[in-house]
């Protein structure tokens, strides 16, 4: 038996306006200072209002979002008690959302014990809403959760069904003035959930159909959007691409590179998006190596993407290539190295990264499973941008 499961998705232009259909009293906003200061929250309000719905803003989310952020925001539902959270953001806004509204919605839960097969019966009490304002995370479509155990040094990928929103808004206005620096990164990131999402053992048929999808828009979009900010047909096109990436990855999982970027992230800090696209072309390296599904999905997706034709062997490779140059036309980092992170402090740090990167469920997600000596040898090929051979 298998499931699929999506939020229900307003996209387009105009598509704020259909907030004012939506019932209910109070909606706590759960976002961060910088989109209050963009007037990307004051926009949501309008809408709130024509639809008579009483608000609160809590905009203390910081960029991976701590327990204590989302004990934080929940305390502030609790006073208020709304009847829709509304994560409004990126990625870190939309995940603080939707802890905050498990924790808000059952007494008693702590963030660090949001367990992916319980039932909490949230919708009891409060309904979720996910309006992004990049285009990439595609947590708006998930059921991820990713924290950070400040305490630890540590990212908590967990999640459960229940976090997956009633209601996404996808409109372009939100993602308008996203910058280039941005705009790259989280599209790197939206490729990366696409490509993995259609490569694990846990893809489907219902996941493959979003993920090729927005592996093409990616390829064709992005640059467009990274070169010119106002070209909103190509910004509309990554929006709707960020969040068919999450459908795929929301049924299909991710891989190896979600897994060795929040390792990095968890201790080096290194944002999400610049770590799964700069991971991204070495673990396709390793998979093709020695996976004969994987390779022959990454065919097909060269295939599709017509980036290639002939051999499985041949269109891997040229697809391989593509998310390089990609990659480099975006200005994005090639190497760990290029992060500026030190050598012997990376090395001194490996045995962490590498545990924290075993433990990761997107690990074994993937027809090639790596075990440890495999996974230090994939940070150190990507630390010294060195192709992988083995
Ligand atoms: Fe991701």
């Amino acid at each position: 038996m298998y499931f699929y499961t999506s939020p229900f998705i307003v996209f387009g232009d105009d598509a704020l306006v259909h907030l004012r259909t939506t019932l209910g009293k109070r909606a706590l906003i759960v976002t961060d200072k910088n989109i209050v200061k963009l007037g990307l929250a004051d926009l949501v309000c309008k809408e709130l209002k024509e639809a008579n719905i009483e608000y609160k803003i809590f905009d203390n989310v910081e960029p991976d979002p701590s327990l204590d952020t989302v004990r934080k925001a929940a305390k502030m539902a609790e006073g208020f008690n709304p009847d829709w959270i509304i994560g409004l953001g990126g990625g870190s806004c939309l995940d603080a959302a939707k802890a905050a509204f498990l924790v808000y919605c059952v007494p008693g839960l702590e963030p660090d014990c949001i367990n992916p097969s319980e039932t909490y019966n949230t919708r009891l009490k409060a309904k979720l809403m996910g309006i992004p304002t990049t285009s990439g995370t595609g947590a708006e479509a998930t059921f991820a959760v990713v924290l950070t155990d400040v305490e630890y040094q540590r990212k908590l990928a967990t999640g459960n069904m229940e976090a997956i929103p009633d209601l996404v808004i996808l409109d372009p206005l939100m993602v308008k003035g996203m910058p280039p620096a941005i705009t790259a990164q989280t599209g790197m990131d939206a490729l990366t959930h696409a490509i993995e999402g259609y490569c694990t053992t846990y893809r489907t048929r219902f996941t493959d159909g979003p993920g090729i999808m927005a592996i093409r828009s990616v390829f064709e979009f992005l640059p467009r959007s990274y070169k010119d900010g106002s070209d909103m047909e190509a910004r509309q096109e990554m929006q709707w691409a960020a969040t068919q990436a999450g459908l795929c990855m929301n049924g299909g999982n991710a891989g190896v590179a979600h897994s060795l970027a929040h390792s990095l992230g968890g201790i080096f800090h290194t944002p999400h998006g610049i770590a799964v696209g700069l991971f991204l072309p070495y673990t396709m390296e390793y998979q093709a190596n020695s996976s004969e599904e994987t390779k022959a999905r990454y065919a097909e997706i060269a295939r599709f993407c017509a980036i290639a034709n002939g051999p499985d062997d041949k269109c891997a490779k040229a697809l391989i290539a593509k998310v390089r140059e990609l990659a480099k036309s975006l200005k994005q980092m090639m190497s760990v190295k290029d992060l500026g992170i030190d050598r012997a402090k990376y090395m001194a740090s490996m045995e962490g990264l590498v545990e924290r990167a075993v433990s990761e469920s997107m690990t074994t997600a993937v027809h090639r499973i790596p075990n440890e000596a495999d996974i230090e040898k994939l940070f150190v090929y990507s630390y010294d941008g060195k192709s992988v051979d083995f």
